[in-house]
C-alpha cells in the first residue's frame, strides 16, 4: 500500500503515546521508575489504541512519521512486517542509525548493526556459539546442569528470607548467565556485569548520550581476557572455535559479540520472571509445568514450558521496537521512499491486535504449539528472517528450564487475580514482582487487587 504522510496532530499523537514512552522505558536497559509509571498507567494501551485508531484511518497504509530530517515509517500490516524482516540486510539493514549508535557503546561489533559484509562472517560464528536452529543446545546438559544449581540455590535462600524478588532473582539468573557464557570463572564477576549496565544505561540514550569509551575497552579488555581461557564447552568457547575454523577470527570477533549475549540475556531473565507470575496465578497452567519438569521423558525439550516462555514474551514483548533502515530506495505501492529511510514495527501493537488475533490479550501457550502464533508475521517476539535472534533456540531452552525449576518451588504469588484474568493488562513492571517464599507448596494465596489492567 501507499504510505501516508502523517498530518501534524497525528504525529504528535504518535510521539506522545508511541515513540515518546518506548524511549522513556529505556530500549537497552529499563528505567525502574517509568516501568513502575508505566505499569500503572497501563502506557502500552495508548500505544496499541493509537495505532489501531491511525491504521483504520489510513486502510492499513505504512505511516510516515517525520522527525526533522528523518523520517520513521511505522508499519501496520503482518505482511509490511514480513517484508521488512524477510528483506533483511538489504534493502532493509537491521544496522538503523539509533540501533548503532545504542549498542556501538558496548558491542560496536555485534552482528546486529554489523554491514552486510561483515554479517556474513558474523552471524555463523554466533550461530555456531548459541546453536541457532536446535532446540536443544549442543551442550544442554552442561547448561542445565548450572540453571539447576544456581535455581535450587536461589529457592533456598529466598525460603530462608521469605520472599523472592527481582534483585534477588537477577543475581543468580545472571551468575548463571555469566558461567554458561564465559566459564565457571566467571560465574562470580559481578563488576563485568555492572560495567555492561553501565553502558547500556549510557546506550538508553542512543547518540544524544557521548561515547564512554574508557569504560567500554575496560570492558573488552575484560571480554579478551576470558577469551583467552574460555573453556569450549562455553558460548564464547564455541564462537572463538568456529572463527577459528572459518578463518575470520579479526573481522568476526568472538569476544566482541560477547556484550550482545549477556546484554540480551536480561530479556530472558525478565520474561521468566513474568512468566512465573503468571503461572503461579494460574494452577492448572503450573502443575502442568512442575509435570514436564518431573517428567524424565519430555527430556530438555519442555513443549509447554517453552510455549509459556513465548506466549509471556508475545505478551510482554521485551524487543518493544524492531527497527530497520533501507539501503536503497525502496518501492510502496504508488510510491518511492528514499533510501535512508527508518521502518518501526512496534511489537506491543501487533501481539495485542485484537482485530487479528482472538487471543489477542489472553494467556494461549496452545497457539504456539498448533502454529497460530508461529506462523503469524504479526507475532515477532524474536523478530524473523535472515537477522532472526540468533539465540531464539537457547533462551527457550535456559529459560524454560529455569521455569520448571521455579514453577516447582514453594512460591505464591499475592498479586495472582491480576494475572488471572482472561485479559492480561498490557504492561507488567518486572521489577515490582515479589512471590511468598512461605514453605506452603502454594495454590494461589490470598489475591489482592490492583490498580492496573
Ligand atoms: C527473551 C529473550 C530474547 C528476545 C525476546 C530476543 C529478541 C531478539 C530480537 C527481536 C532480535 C532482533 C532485533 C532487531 O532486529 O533489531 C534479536 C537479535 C539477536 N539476538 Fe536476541 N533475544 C533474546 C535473547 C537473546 C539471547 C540470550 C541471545 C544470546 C545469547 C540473543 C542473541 C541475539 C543476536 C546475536 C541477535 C542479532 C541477530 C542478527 O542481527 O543477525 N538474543 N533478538
Amino acid at each position: 500500500m501507499t504510505p501516508v504522510d502523517l498530518s501534524a496532530a497525528e504525529r504528535l499523537r504518535v510521539l506522545r503515546d508511541v515513540l515518546g514512552p518506548l524511549v522513556a522505558q529505556g530500549a537497552i536497559v529499563r528505567r525502574p521508575a517509568v516501568m513502575a509509571w508505566a505499569e500503572r498507567r497501563q502506557s502500552d494501551r495508548r500505544l496499541i489504541g493509537t495505532l489501531a485508531d491511525l491504521r483504520h484511518r489510513h486502510g492499513g497504509a505504512p505511516l510516515v512519521v517525520r522527525l526533522g530530517p528523518r523520517s520513521i515509517v511505522l508499519v501496520s500490516r503482518p505482511d509490511d512486517v514480513a517484508r521488512l524482516l524477510q528483506g533483511t540486510p538489504t534493502p532493509f539493514s537491521a544496522s538503523t542509525r539509533e540501533k548503532s549508535a545504542a549498542l556501538g557503546q558496548f558491542v560496536p561489533h555485534g552482528v546486529l548493526i554489523s554491514s552486510a559484509a561483515a554479517r556474513e562472517v558474523r552471524r555463523p560464528v554466533n550461530e555456531a556459539a548459541l546453536d541457532t536452529g536446535r532446540a536443544v543446545h549442543g551442550d544442554a546438559e552442561l547448561i542445565t546442569k548450572v540453571v539447576d544449581r544456581e535455581a535450587e540455590q536461589l529457592l533456598s535462600d529466598a525460603r530462608e528470607r521469605g520472599s523472592l524478588d527481582w534483585p534477588a532473582f537477577t543475581d543468580a539468573f545472571q551468575r548463571c548467565v555469566r558461567e554458561i557464557t564465559l566459564g565457571p570463572a566467571a560465574r562470580d564477576d559481578v563488576a563485568l556485569t555492572s560495567m555492561l549496565t553501565a553502558l547500556r544505561r549510557a546506550a538508553n540514550w542512543s547518540y544524544l548520550h557521548p561515547r564512554r569509551r574508557r569504560l567500554r575497552q575496560e570492558l573488552d579488555a575484560r571480554l579478551h581476557l576470558y577469551a583467552r581461557g574460555a573453556p569450549p564447552r562455553t558460548l564464547l568457547g564455541r564462537a572463538i572455535a568456529r572463527a577459528e575454523e572459518d578463518g575470520t577470527t579479526t573481522v568476526a570477533d568472538p569476544a566482541g559479540q560477547v556484550g550482545h549475549w549477556l546484554f540480551a540475556f536480561d530479556a530472558a531473565g525478565i520474561t521468566v520472571f513474568r512468566a512465573l507470575a503468571v503461572l503461579l496465578s494460574r494452577p492448572e497452567d503450573r502443575d502442568r509445568v512442575r509435570a514436564e519438569g518431573e517428567d524424565p521423558s519430555s527430556d530438555t525439550t519442555l513443549p509447554f514450558t517453552r510455549a509459556c516462555v513465548l506466549e509471556t514474551v508475545r505478551l510482554w514483548p521485551t524487543t518493544l521496537v524492531v527497527l530497520r533502515e533501507s539501503t536503497e530506495p525502496t518501492a510502496w505501492g504508488g510510491r518511492e521512499l528514499p533510501a535512508g529511510t527508518g521502518f518501526a514495527v512496534a511489537s506491543a501493537f501487533f501481539h495485542r491486535d485484537r482485530e487479528r488475533l482472538d487471543f489477542a490479550d489472553a494467556f494461549t501457550p496452545g497457539a504456539w504449539l498448533d502454529g497460530r502464533a508461529a506462523d503469524d508475521w504479526g507475532i515477532v517476539p524474536f523478530s524473523g528472517g535472515p537477522a532472526v535472534c540468533a539465540g531464539r533456540d537457547l533462551v527457550l531452552l535456559v529459560a524454560s528450564r529455569w521455569l520448571t525449576r521455579l514453577a516447582a518451588g514453594d512460591l505464591s504469588f499475592d498479586r495472582s487475580v491480576y494475572l488471572a484474568r482472561q485479559a492480561l493488562p498490557v504492561t507488567v513492571d518486572h521489577y515490582g514482582l515479589r512471590f511468598r517464599a512461605d514453605g506452603a507448596r502454594g495454590e494461589s494465596s490470598q489475591p489482592e487487587e490492583v490498580a492496573a489492567g
